[in-house]
């Protein structure tokens, strides 16, 4: 165990305090859950080490740069470099010898051609680490896995290591989300500890003492159900959101508002407002990959009728893209060959430049597939959606990029583009049409300026 170190900076923030036992970190993966989680550890004053195997992510962490984007980062990462507790390698064997416990955040992406999770990354990054482990330490996983992932890795590490049964996993699942990743790790809902023994636990209570200290709410269990916390969260969240999606449907086919029945339900606190916003339905590197992969899980072990129902919702979600690219074409008149579209936003949701299986980029191709002319703008995700869409045009704001525009279509609710003024925008476009794919804009304002107004699920 490393010498005591405090955060004098964050209040409450006092590693060890009471017990004396600091554990040194390590945090395998760099990505956002990684990255995110090393961060803000080193701030709460535990002396990290980030680990990745691809030395230029390394190197700009290393600098002070940040990878992707999420507000609050940036300035917590140079804090945690200049306190001289957040240090970065590209090698596992100096992470094993520094390391008391070792946090395991790499990707888990949809395999293929198949609904599974890809595990290459979580099975070398342990392997690699465990080589090297040569002492008592505690290996925890975070990333999110098929049920049954915790057991097969105990097994990996007792024979790979050279401490042997002497290291033990853990699992503690994450739940950040994009855009408030720091606010979720520095003060989350709850943490949940997937422990084999009395030991592991300690582990982890010294690990997260600083959070516990602010009464976080500790649910402390088993491997199997650890892992499982994490898929019944996402699958749950996934699964409301097609709820209120698959109303909209039915408001499409009976001339109800969608919008005033989501209000009607979120005052039931039993049902509640959050999750329950109806549109494009969700896109990211969590929810799709993580029903599907759920799903395809529990039908390995036989039990895939339980959730046959993260199917619909799957399904649900997808037909919400569809319909979204239909409303455009009805309202080109039928034909998109020609149609000049402005799309607005790319990322899955705002505040985000993530594009993983993003609803907006999904449509905005769609529409340039069926012969529409489409430009796309997003205040943070352009670049990263011109790799993986180079067919389609990028504009740098909306009112230039709307331009000469036939059809205008909202696909991601960032603020800017929540408050377009729609006189202005209706003295640039061709014709005065939008779909408000988010039920971001207010239909009486952009009706009043002469516009044509369509949302999902709204008459
Ligand atoms: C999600 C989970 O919230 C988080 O707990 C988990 O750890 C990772 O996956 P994230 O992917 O960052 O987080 O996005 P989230 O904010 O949950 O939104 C997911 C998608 O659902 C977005 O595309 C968003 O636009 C959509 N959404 C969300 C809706 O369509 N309606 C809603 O009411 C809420």
């Amino acid at each position: 165990m490393a010498a005591i170190t405090f955060a004098e900076d964050v209040a409450g923030a006092r590693p060890g305090e009471g017990d004396g036992a600091v554990p040194r970190l390590t945090v395998i993966g760099t990505g956002y859950l990684g990255a995110t989680h090393a961060i803000c550890m080193a701030v709460l004053g535990f002396d990290v080490l980030g680990v990745d195997v691809d030395p230029g992510k390394i190197e700009r962490l290393a600098g002070g740069e940040v990878p992707f984007f999420e507000p609050g980062l940036p300035e917590l990462l140079a804090k945690a470099l200049d306190s001289g507790r957040l240090r970065f390698t590209t090698s596992f064997e100096e992470a094993a010898e520094f390391g008391d416990v070792h946090f395991i955040c790499v990707g888990t992406p949809q395999q293929r051609g198949s609904d599974a999770a890809d595990m290459t990354y979580v099975d070398s990054a342990v392997t690699e680490l465990a080589r090297h482990l040569r002492r008592r330490a505690l290996v925890v996983g975070k990333s999110t896995v098929p049920v049954g992932t915790a057991a097969r890795l105990t097994e990996l590490v007792r024979n790979t290591a050279p401490a042997g049964s002497e290291v033990e996993l853990a699992w503690n699942p994450e739940f950040l989300r994009e855009g408030y990743a720091v606010d979720d790790t520095l003060r989350p809902d709850r943490l949940v500890f997937g422990t084999a023994s009395a030991w592991a636990e300690e582990q982890l209570r010294a690990a997260f003492a600083p959070v516990i200290a602010r009464d976080t709410p500790v649910v402390v269990t088993d491997l199997t159900t650890a892992e499982l916390v994490k898929v019944a969260a996402n699958s749950f969240l996934a699964t409301k959101i097609s709820y209120i999606n698959a109303m909209a449907e039915v408001c499409e086919a009976t001339g109800g508002d969608v919008t005033g029945l989501a209000e009607a339900l979120a005052y039931d606190d039993r049902i509640g407002g959050r999750f329950l916003k109806p549109g494009l339905g969700f896109g990211g590197g969590c929810l799709p990959k993580d029903i599907r992969a759920f799903a395809h899980r529990a039908e390995e072990l036989g039990v895939g009728q339980a959730v046959a129902f993260l199917r619909e919702v799957d399904g649900i979600n997808k037909r919400r893209r569809a319909r979204t690219v239909d409303l455009v074409r009805e309202m080109a008149g039928g034909d998109l060959t020609g149609v000049r579209v402005t799309a607005l936003g790319a990322a899955f949701k705002p505040n985000s430049d993530d594009i993983r299986d993003a609803p907006a980029l999904d449509v905005a191709s769609t529409l340039h597939q069926l012969g529409a002319h489409v430009t796309v703008v997003d205040p943070a995700a352009t670049e990263n959606a011109r790799r993986s869409h180079p067919e389609l045009s990028y504009g740098t704001d909306a009112l230039s990029a709307a331009t000469g525009a036939d059809v205008v279509v909202l696909l991601t609710e960032w603020t800017e583009f929540r408050q377009i003024d729609p006189e202005a925008m209706g003295a640039v476009v061709a014709s005065r049409r939008i779909v408000d794919g988010r039920h971001a804009l207010d239909p009486v304002q952009w009706r009043t300026a002469g516009w044509e107004y369509r949302a999902l699920g709204r008459p």
